[in-house]
């Protein structure tokens, strides 16, 4: 019987330790949580791609009814997908991506557009004079870090006043940049911005920034936008970060599409979440947004639990019941 066949959806996750990947699967929990028939098994790549690659071959082994991956970097996992793919198994990419479009779907924020936004505010708060800007990137081999860099260098190069000064490369981890951070400070002081690819790296340079007594003179923009208490809008209520690009995890139209896939329905290949640039001027309204609809999933889930709560008793009266009749 197909409806009530478990089936499984595989994630092979880049890692499960900071908060924006807890929070990509938290809400991936809540929406599988309403089909009982389906289960999800997380594996932890721990931001290591030998580690995911043993991830990926242990769900194709598996036999998995679906492969949804995150990849930590693009090129080396490309022959894993292709792989699953050639076992039978569909696999939908997230947020990073691999090489070339051999794969079921993929669903991700635009990281295209975060580069355009970040570009576009620096130049509508910089004014006509000089300015120097410092970026800070993300793991070299992972899409979002090309994406987010290319765009972003684009609009900048057509602008007569804005020069990227210095560019770091980070692992998306916020111990990555401090000391590269420091060292070209020391000698460079007059900068004007800095552009993370995350909120991490960013919260990293404002320490870095802090150290040297030059916090008050450099703006930091960062990436993710999450609404929590170390989070990306609490950073730009208090000052530490002049803005932040809200990116979407994706969690919910992940699971959403995964399913879809698995009912054998049509789904576009390429999936894009708009992105959203986060300042003084909307932090409160969009921590107003996300405290909603946080409310709204703790709701969800008090319901998920009552109706797994009757269904328990139902059964139990339900077995009580045949073992009677049966006497
Ligand atoms: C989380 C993360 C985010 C970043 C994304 C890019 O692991 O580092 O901070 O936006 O991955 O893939």
């Amino acid at each position: 019987n197909k409806s009530t066949k478990k089936l499984t959806i595989g994630f092979a996750q880049t890692g499960i330790n900071d908060q924006w990947r807890k929070s990509m699967i938290k809400d991936m929990e809540i929406e599988v949580a309403f089909y009982p028939n389906i289960n999800l098994k997380v594996l932890d790549g721990k931001d290591n791609i030998e580690n995911q690659i043993k991830n990926l071959e242990e769900l194709i082994l598996e036999k998995v009814d679906i492969i949804i991956v995150s990849p930590v970097k693009s090129k080396p996992i490309t022959p894993y997908v292709e792989k699953a793919l050639k076992a039978g198994i569909p696999v939908l990419v997230v947020d990073r991506k691999i090489d070339g479009q051999n794969y079921t779907a993929y669903l991700g924020g635009d990281n295209e557009q975060v580069g355009v936004n970040v570009a576009n505010y620096i130049s509508s708060i910089a004014g006509n004079d000089p300015k120097k800007i410092i970026e800070i990137k993300g793991l070299k081999g992972s899409s979002p870090a090309y994406d987010r860099s290319i765009s972003f260098n684009k609009i900048i190069n057509k602008t007569n006043n804005l020069n990227v000064v210095h560019s770091i490369e980070g692992n998306w981890e916020e111990y990555s940049i401090k000391d590269s951070l420091k060292s070209f400070l020391k000698k460079e002081k007059d900068i004007n911005y800095i552009y993370a690819h995350n909120d991490r790296m960013a919260l990293g340079a404002w320490d870095v920034l802090k150290e040297l007594n030059l916090d008050n003179h450099v703006d930091i923009i960062g990436v993710d936008g999450l609404n929590e208490p170390n989070g990306g809008i609490q950073l730009v209520k208090d000052n530490i970060l002049k803005a932040t690009v809200f990116y979407p995890t994706g969690g919910h139209e992940a699971i959403k599409l995964a399913i879809e896939m698995l009912n054998g329905e049509k789904v576009n290949k390429n999936n894009t979440l708009e992105t959203i640039l986060i300042d003084s001027r909307n932090a409160d309204i969009m921590k107003h947004q996300f405290d909603k609809i946080y409310e709204h999933q703790l709701d969800i889930i008090k319901q998920q639990e009552k109706i797994k709560q009757q269904e328990d008793t139902y059964t139990k009266q339900s077995t009580t019941l045949k073992i009677v009749l049966a006497l």
